[in-house]
């Protein structure tokens, strides 16, 4: 089994970077933007083909194995993560970014079986950098090892955080609430880039010490998670209990003491899970 999932992480990696290619060529031709759930919850052209050249040829290599794709979900499939391998998909994180030509956009790939992600794969793909990791085996972008800062302070700590797309009051509410309570523990600085799975990828390499956002979904921080996790960190719900990844909350953070104070600090909501029956 072992050498089964490196060969498909392998293939995680080489679709990643082909999928980079078509980005990248994207952002040179006009992008043509439709919305999902709101106004602001941005799709191109690009996230499906992107999605459909990845699924496809993992269908190809891995005929049994299951899905879970953001622009699949969207157009009806569901999102439920069993036993069986599944690849859990985010074709360009950072969407918003890519239809502005802001220059955070990510290809993120994790892959679970048994419920446990055993290999992340999230390729910022205009900084060409590639990010790795294997359950167990560490974490890496562009095949150097990485890890967490070492950094136990707080207040001498860089936290990321997103806005995300909800714009209903109650929750902007919340999300500033939390905001100004991080910002004034005081720590050095708040900073987002955009896209779950970079953020994530810089707690990993010790560019910021914690990042933390309620509204995700679980193919934004699969990938992720795994990276986090193999550079030593550490993940949370936001009340503090262990990471549930279909609960569209997290912590990541370098630390159990960093994520644990900034824990503190967030006013916590619970946006409907990723795993609800649908609404009919
Ligand atoms: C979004 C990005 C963003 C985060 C949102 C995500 P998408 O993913 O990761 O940073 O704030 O919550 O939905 O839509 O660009 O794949």
């Amino acid at each position: 089994m072992a050498d089964l999932w490196q060969n498909a992480m392998d293939h995680g990696v080489a679709l990643a970077r082909r999928a980079g290619e078509v980005v990248r060529e994207a952002l040179l031709t006009d992008r043509e933007v439709m919305t999902k759930s709101c106004s602001v919850d941005l799709v191109t052209q690009t996230d499906q083909k992107v999605e459909q050249l990845i699924i496809q040829s993992v269908r190809e290599k891995y005929p049994t194995h299951r899905f879970i794709g953001e622009e699949s979900v969207a157009a009806g499939e569901a999102c439920v993560l069993t036993d069986e391998p599944t690849w859990i998909i985010d074709p360009i994180d950072g969407t918003t970014n890519f239809v502005h030509a802001f220059p955070f956009v990510a290809i993120s790939i994790g892959f679970s079986v048994k419920k446990q992600i055993e290999f992340g794969v999230v390729y910022s793909c205009l900084e060409d950098k590639m990010f790795t990791a294997r359950r167990g085996k560490g974490a890496f972008c562009n095949g150097e090892a990485i890890q967490v800062s070492g950094q136990t302070d707080v207040h001498q700590s860089i936290i990321a955080t997103e806005f995300g797309s909800s714009r209903e009051t109650d929750v902007v509410d919340k999300i500033f609430s939390s905001l100004r309570k991080v910002l004034c523990i005081p720590v050095h600085g708040v900073r987002g880039a955009g896209t779950a799975a970079i953020n994530m990828c810089l707690v990993a390499c010790g560019s910021v010490e914690a990042y933390y956002e309620t509204g995700l979904h679980v193919w934004d921080i699969a990938a992720g998670a795994v990276i986090v996790t193999e550079a030593g960190g550490v993940l949370l719900d936001t009340e503090g209990g262990a990471l549930d990844l279909m609960s569209r909350r997290i912590v990541a953070a370098n630390s159990r003491i960093i994520a644990e104070r900034i824990v503190k600090e967030i006013d916590p909501f619970s946006p409907t899970r990723d795993d609800a029956p649908p609404t009919l």
